[in-house]
């Protein structure tokens, strides 16, 4: 380890932890992160459901390359026509289900939850929100107030709304839902909250009851999106269609990119009463939509969702044949996988050992018993067996001391 680097790290860039894994990385190649010692790592978590087709994607780095070239900013989103912009947009409206016919592209994910908010409020007249405890939407006021970890809320009251929690899948509760509501924000698999995959009842339950209040339904696809769980959006898996679906993560195949779709005359809302109400710097930057579009090409052409979907169930089929005594649940679809431990403790402890064996792997945010699995959807069979194998003897370590 550079001490030096290491050291200012700690000194000048701002924490977001007392304990940052601290990893010095000198470069990353397909599902690898290669640290400043030589040291290889298999990133198991994709940089959190970043890095889809891998990292350093050959066609995502030409596309890159070809639009640096050409030019970077050039002006505020909305205001010129950048062919980027609109290829990635052509060809994401495609791939979304009918009613879904625009994109506002944003630079991250919590932009984007944000964007829908002011969207939902300013289509229905109404102030309200409802969200579901384990959520996690981001960390921008509006997004924050949908998190459904009242810990993480706590020090920065008061939030925008009101905004009222329900659990997580549960139909009876949809009630609570009335002509208030602007709309219901959902992931439609639970990932901070421990890797929660919803029924096809309870989603169409939902997509009921909002359409009889008169409440917007939104899609969080930030990190179920572009193939993670087995299908290019999860939503697929219901057969739901929402009024507005967000995206971002994997959107940019690695550069920052975020957006929300939604039906033209939905998003149309933003553009007047006042004109430039809702506006963006660096929303759909060029460089990021060639990397995006070059990224959606791989997935779709390398047919990565089905893939996703293949190792997947091979992935939980062997977790749930261990029988280890330390796991009390294996949840997940696609490679959205998480592993439930008997106690945080072993969470932490299982998730450190996995790193000093050479593969990243992390608890998730709002459950800190559970170890999420999300490696790029790219990875290969031998890739996989070698997690695996690192998993399960730590598994055996942790379990054992
Ligand atoms: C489901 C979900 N929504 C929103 C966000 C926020 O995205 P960003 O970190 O790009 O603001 C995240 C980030 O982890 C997320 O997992």
């Amino acid at each position: 380890m550079d001490n030096r680097l290491h050291a200012d790290f700690l000194d000048f860039l701002a924490q977001t932890s007392p304990d940052p894994i601290g990893l010095e990385i000198e470069r990353a190649e397909g599902s690898w992160l290669i640290a400043r010692d030589g040291k290889r790592y298999l990133d198991f978590i994709s940089g959190i459901g970043v890095a889809n087709c891998g990292h350093a994607n050959p066609k995502v780095l030409a596309a890159i390359r070809r639009q640096s070239e050409r030019y970077l900013h050039v002006m505020v989103y909305g205001e010129y026509v950048l062919d980027a912009q609109v290829e990635l947009a052509r060809r994401l409206i495609r791939l979304l289900p009918a009613g879904l016919e625009q994109v506002y592209f944003t630079s991250s994910g919590a932009e984007a939850i944000e964007g829908s908010l002011k969207t939902a409020r300013k289509h229905t007249g109404r102030s309200a929100f409802v969200a579901f405890d384990g959520a996690y939407h981001g960390d921008t006021m509006g997004a924050l107030a949908l998190a459904g970890n009242p810990g993480f809320r706590a020090p920065f009251q008061p939030l925008p709304g009101p905004v009222h929690h329900l659990p997580y899948g549960e139909i009876a509760a949809l009630e609570a839902i009335d002509d208030t509501v602007a709309a219901v924000v959902i992931e439609p698999v639970q990932a901070e909250g421990g890797v929660h995959v919803p029924t096809a009842e309870f989603m169409h339950a939902l997509r009921e009851r909002c359409s009889a209040a008169g409440a917007l339904l939104i899609f969080d696809e930030v990190l179920t999106g572009f193939g993670r769980t087995g299908k290019l959006f999860a939503l697929e898996h219901f057969g739901v269609v929402p009024d507005i679906v967000v995206m971002a993560k994997a959107l940019g195949g690695g550069l920052p990119l975020g957006g929300f779709c939604a039906s033209r005359s939905l998003l149309a809302v933003l553009a007047h009463d006042p004109p430039l109400g809702h506006i963006t710097t660096f929303g759909g930057h060029p460089l990021s939509c060639a990397a995006g579009l070059a990224a959606l090409e791989v997935m779709v052409e390398e047919n990565l969702a089905e893939r996703a979907a293949r190792i997947g169930n091979n992935i939980i089929g062997h977790l749930k044949n261990l029988r280890a005594p330390a796991i009390t649940a294996v949840r997940g679809v696609g490679l959205l996988i998480g592993i439930e431990l008997k106690c945080a403790d072993l969470t932490r402890r299982l998730a450190a050992r996995c790193i000093e064996a050479g593969v990243i792997v992390n608890w998730t945010l709002n459950c800190d018993r559970v170890v999420r699995l999300a490696p790029p959807l790219t990875i290969s069979d031998t890739e996989v067996d070698f997690a695996l194998r690192a998993i399960t003897d730590s598994l055996g370590q942790v379990a054992r001391t």
